[in-house]
C-alpha cells in the first residue's frame, strides 16, 4: 500500500494527489481498488434488469442490463461504478464521436481560446492524414486533435466563472443523449435529462485537478461519467480536502455514476496508466463489433485514427443535468451568456492556475494539464 507524507499546510487530499501523480518512482498501486468480485470494500449491486429494454441498451450500445457487473463502495453511498458494460466494437462508435465529431461547432474546445473559429472548425481533418503519417516520418509537432484538452456540450460550462449561462449553449448530441438516458434509467434515475456535457482529453502524462462539480443548478441528478482508452486513477475523496481519497483504477468502458451523498465530493485524476492488457489497446476497446456491416460503428479508416490516438490517451466523457426539472437560469446569467458568445475569452486552463493549484491555493479547479 502506497504511504506519502504530508507536508506543511498540504491537505490530506492533495498529498494523496502527489503521491499517484509522481513519476518517479511511480506509487506502489496495490492499494489502489480494482472493481472486481472479491474485494472486501465492495458491494456487489443488483441492477433492476428491466429498467431498460436489451434493444434499448442495444441502440447504444450497451449489453442487456442483467449481465452488467455494478458495484457500491463502502463509505460512498450514492457512488456506483458499472465495469465496462459496452458490447464488443461499441467502444469504436464512442471513441469516433468524441475525436471526429463532438469536437465540431457549434460545440466549444480549448483550441477556441487561442485561435480563429476557421482553424477549430473541424479538428479531425485537419489532423487524421499527419497522425497517420506522424509515425513514419517521425515528426514531433503536435496535431491539432493531439492539443484538444476539452470539449464542452449542451450548456457550455464556463471555466473562468465557473457557472453555465442560459444563451451559452448548442444542441446536446442525441446519441450521448441516448446513452446517458439509458445509464441514469438503470441506475434508478428516470427523470435525468443530460443538459451539459464536458469531455476530457488527457495523454500519458496528463492529470485533471482536484475539484467538486458543484456547478450545476441540480445536485439532485447524477453526474455520469464514461471513460474510454488507456487506464488511469481516479481519486475519490469527501465533502472537505481534509478527507483522504480512496484510489480506484478505472478502465476503458467503465462507467461512473455519482449521486446523492456522492454527488459532491472532492475527487480528481492524478494519474494516466498503460491498460494492463498489452498490446497496444486495451482488448475491450480494439475488440472488432460483432456486426456484419464494418461501417456501422466506425469506418475502418476512421478507426486506423483513432487507433493511433488512443493509444497514447484516454477519453473521459462526463454528462450532467444543470437545471432542476421545470427550473430556469437566475436572470443574470443571461448577459454573460451573450457576451461569451460574442468570442470573449473565458477560459483559464493555464500554468498561473495550475501553480496555484499546485501550491494547494486554490479551493478548487478542473483543467486536464500536462507535464
Ligand atoms: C475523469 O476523467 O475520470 C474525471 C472527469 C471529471 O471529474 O470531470
Amino acid at each position: 500500500m502506497a504511504t506519502a507524507v504530508l507536508e506543511q499546510g498540504e491537505d490530506a487530499f492533495r498529498k494523496i494527489f502527489r503521491l499517484y501523480r509522481r513519476k518517479n518512482p511511480l506509487a506502489d498501486l496495490s492499494g489502489v481498488l480494482e472493481f472486481r468480485p472479491g474485494d472486501s470494500r465492495l458491494r456487489s449491486v443488483a441492477l433492476s434488469a428491466d429498467a431498460v429494454s436489451d434493444q434499448d441498451a442495444g441502440r447504444v450500445g450497451l449489453q442487456p442490463l442483467r449481465q452488467w457487473s455494478a458495484y457500491h463502495v463502502d463509505g460512498y453511498p450514492g457512488f456506483l461504478f458499472i465495469v465496462n458494460p459496452f458490447m464488443p466494437g461499441w467502444q469504436h462508435h464512442w471513441v469516433r464521436q468524441c475525436l471526429k465529431l463532438y469536437p465540431q461547432k457549434p460545440n466549444v474546445c480549448n483550441l477556441d481560446l487561442h485561435m480563429s473559429p476557421d482553424s477549430t472548425r473541424d479538428l479531425w481533418s485537419s489532423s487524421h492524414a499527419k497522425l497517420r503519417n506522424k509515425l513514419s516520418q517521425k515528426r514531433n509537432e503536435k496535431t491539432l486533435l493531439e492539443k484538444l484538452r476539452w470539449v464542452t456540450l449542451g450548456f457550455h460550462y464556463n471555466w473562468d466563472t465557473k457557472k453555465y449561462y442560459k444563451e451559452h449553449q448548442s444542441p446536446f448530441p442525441v446519441d450521448l443523449a441516448e446513452l446517458s438516458h439509458c445509464v441514469s434509467l438503470a441506475c434508478g434515475f428516470p427523470g435525468f435529462k443530460a443538459e451539459a456535457g464536458i469531455l476530457n482529453y488527457y495523454h500519458m502524462d496528463s492529470s485533471l485537478g482536484i475539484h467538486v462539480d458543484e456547478s450545476e443548478l441540480d445536485h439532485s441528478s447524477p453526474l455520469l461519467s464514461f471513460s474510454f482508452g488507456q487506464s488511469s486513477i481516479f481519486l475519490l475523496g469527501g465533502l472537505s480536502r481534509d478527507v483522504s481519497p480512496t484510489p480506484m483504477m478505472m478502465h476503458s468502458g467503465d462507467i461512473m455514476v455519482m449521486s446523492g451523498a456522492s454527488r459532491l465530493l472532492y475527487h480528481a485524476v492524478p494519474r494516466i496508466l498503460r491498460h494492463p492488457g498489452g498490446g497496444i489497446l486495451p482488448p475491450c476497446l480494439s475488440a472488432p463489433p460483432s456486426t456484419d456491416d464494418p461501417n456501422q460503428l466506425c469506418s475502418p479508416s476512421d478507426w486506423e485514427v483513432c487507433e493511433l490516438y488512443m493509444q497514447f490517451s484516454r477519453i473521459n466523457m462526463t454528462v450532467r443535468q444543470v437545471l432542476e426539472a421545470g427550473g430556469s437560469f437566475p436572470e443574470e446569467g443571461d448577459k454573460m451568456g451573450k457576451r461569451m458568445t460574442q468570442g470573449d475569452s473565458y477560459h483559464s486552463v493555464d500554468i498561473e492556475t495550475q501553480e496555484a493549484e499546485e501550491q494547494g491555493l486554490t479551493k478548487r479547479i478542473r483543467t486536464v494539464t500536462q507535464d
